[in-house]
């Protein structure tokens, strides 16, 4: 029998996007990298790939890599790195060098031509497979209001997960 979930119910993967934050990373050795903090996004399939859904407004300086590159990764750090997490959601790596100011080091995986925060319990490789542009048609007018008041919709990736690293210590 099947028991209606309580209000405090959290499934482990909503848990890793909205309290755990992953840091997603994009670029390659051609390109360079960025790295931000992000908690909207998802895992899923779709043309029967597991994917990653991720959500990059257009004015983050990891939004020119996710453009120019394919090689996209989302580390998943404990929150002891709380404070480490907030600053990457915080700092634009235009400004400063947010590995350097939070001591978290980024690892250039060869074979994946990509950057992963070293530091991560566990790590997803990602390819870029299809973009898109949220658009205001369609979309609830209170999220409208309360998530876009400057009209700068965010642009979903939608990214094939290609290997799953995970952290031995
Ligand atoms: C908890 C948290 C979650 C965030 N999630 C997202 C997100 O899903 N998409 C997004 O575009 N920005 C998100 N941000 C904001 C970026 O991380 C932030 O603007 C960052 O400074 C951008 O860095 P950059 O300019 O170096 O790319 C989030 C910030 C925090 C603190």
């Amino acid at each position: 029998m099947l028991k209606k979930m309580t209000k405090d119910f959290q499934y482990p993967i909503f848990k890793e996007f909205d309290d755990v934050w992953p840091i997603l990373t994009a670029g390659d050795r051609q390109h360079g990298f960025n790295a931000m903090t992000i908690s909207w996004g998802g895992l899923g399939t779709l043309w029967n790939k597991p994917v990653a859904f991720i959500f990059v407004r257009k004015q983050r300086y990891t939004y020119s890599f996710m453009e120019k590159c394919d090689s996209v990764t989302l580390s998943f750090l404990s929150n002891d790195y709380k404070e480490a997490k907030a600053l990457f959601g915080s700092k634009s790596g235009r400004n400063i060098d947010k590995f350097k100011e939070t001591g978290l080091h980024a690892t250039l995986d060869l074979d994946f031509n990509g950057y992963y925060v070293a530091e991560a319990e566990y790590v997803l490789k990602l390819k870029k497979l299809y973009s898109l542009d949220l658009k205001e048609e369609g979309m609830p007018e209170n999220i409208v209001n309360n998530q876009y008041p400057q009209k700068d919709f965010h642009r979903m990736y939608v990214c094939e997960v290609v290997q799953y690293l995970e952290n031995e210590e």
